[in-house]
């Protein structure tokens, strides 16, 4: 009787416990290319230098360097197309030969299917690289315990406005 009883238990427990498994298992990967509009001109600015002891044109290579970023993030790589998220940031040169940039950066979702849920990118950044690539190592919302990585592309750049087009590529896993 008592040996029935403590069957009953086990298979209590492994039923509940292959059920948690199951549950945890179910990892959705989502892929998606977005587009950073960045603009560090005297117009429609969305980053600044966050003001250190020295002054002049924004400089990323230069140690200690600071700056904060509120870049609109659209679907398509035009300028004026949909406007689905912001990335606000910091990002900070925390290389001494200014090669690399710390990268904080949350991706709010304001539109579209993600509207409301976040991401937040963490990593070093080789900010002077073709194709950079940081964490993403959490997320609200729909993407609720999120890991994954992102890519960065300057894709173009306008010296006149301070303008550059950054496409990012994110592969997430979530539930
Ligand atoms: C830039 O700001 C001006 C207003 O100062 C606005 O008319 C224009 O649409 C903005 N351009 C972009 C691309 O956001
Ligand atoms: C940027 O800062 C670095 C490191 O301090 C310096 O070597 C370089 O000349 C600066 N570039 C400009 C354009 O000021
Ligand atoms: C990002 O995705 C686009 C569209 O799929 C692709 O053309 C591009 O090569 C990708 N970039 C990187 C760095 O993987």
């Amino acid at each position: 009787m008592a040996s029935n009883k403590l069957t009953l238990a086990l298979l209590l427990f492994l039923a509940i416990f292959t059920y948690a498994k199951a549950k945890r298992g179910h990892l959705k990967e989502t892929k998606m290319s977005v587009y950073y509009q960045d603009y560090s001109g005297d117009r429609n600015t969305t980053v600044i230098e966050i003001p250190g002891p020295s002054t002049g044109p924004l400089n990323f290579s230069k140690f200690g360097a600071m700056f904060v970023t509120d870049d609109p993030i659209t679907e398509e790589i035009g300028e004026g197309s949909a406007l689905i998220a912001r990335g606000r940031g910091l990002a900070v040169t925390t290389a001494l030969d200014g090669s690399n940039a710390h990268l904080l950066l949350s991706v709010v979702f304001i539109d579209g299917d993600y509207k409301g849920s976040t991401l937040e990118l963490q990593g070093s950044d080789p900010q002077f690289e073709q194709v950079r690539e940081v964490a993403v190592v959490g997320g609200t919302g729909k993407f609720r315990l999120a890991r994954g990585y992102a890519t960065f592309e300057t894709l173009s750049y306008d010296p006149v406005r301070g303008h550059a087009v950054i496409q990012s590529n994110m592969t997430l896993l979530h539930y």
